[in-house]
């Protein structure tokens, strides 16, 4: 395959892939370094490489799947309080080998904050990409409450998490991206 063949399957084959089809199989240190060494090749105005991780693996995550069960219960009323949901936080997080947080490092006074996170989100795609090309999966989650983790991620003021990027291996086959035509997207201007 030529490299715009490798780069069109890596792209397209890519999905989201969720923690309950993750194996119980552990990804590798130099595994994880390589995923995290793409990201920083992604683009970044002005050079401010805002993307900052947190790698989370082994005791670490009982520790975030405790933090997050008890985020949902302080922030859920008592009557619509699930214990099913509950459980499922620290159930999603022992099924993944790893949970990288995405954060950012803000700099207001050379960037808009919309550049920054412009730019985390090419890291984490670059991240995505390496990890198909690696059979692991992944899935970045967004909850609401990440913004409460600051403390137990252990970030500065001027950074704030934007999401959890679940890993794991998996036995998941080929599945077709759900997306209408790129066409209906597109507008040429040709004069
Ligand atoms: C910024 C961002 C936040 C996301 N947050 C969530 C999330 O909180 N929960 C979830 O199930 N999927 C989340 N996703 C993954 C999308 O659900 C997924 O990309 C979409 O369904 C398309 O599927 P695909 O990734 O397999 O192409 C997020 C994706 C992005 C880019």
């Amino acid at each position: 395959m030529n490299d715009f063949e490798v780069l069109e399957k890596l792209i397209k084959g890519r999905r989201s892939i969720f923690p309950a089809s993750f194996l119980d199989k552990e990804i590798s240190k130099a595994t994880i370094q390589s995923i995290l060494e793409s990201a920083n090749f992604a683009p970044t105005h002005k050079l401010t490489q805002p993307w900052r991780f947190v790698v989370i693996t082994g005791d670490a995550k009982i520790r975030l799947g405790l933090t997050l069960a008890n985020l949902y219960k302080e922030g859920t009323l008592p009557d619509q309080f699930l214990q099913k949901k509950y459980d499922s936080f620290t159930d999603k997080i022992a099924k993944a080998s790893c949970i990288i947080a995405i954060n950012i490092q803000f700099h207001p006074d050379k960037l808009p904050a919309w550049e920054e996170i412009a730019a985390t989100a090419c890291a984490v795609q670059n991240m995505a990409l390496t990890a198909q090309s690696l059979n692991v999966g992944t899935y970045w989650s967004s909850p609401t409450f990440i913004e409460k983790l600051d403390s137990f991620l252990g970030l500065s003021e001027n950074e704030k998490c934007y999401g959890l990027f679940y890993m794991g291996y998996h036995n998941e086959g080929f599945k077709a991206a759900n997306r209408t035509p790129i066409a209906e997207k597109v507008k040429w201007l040709v004069q």
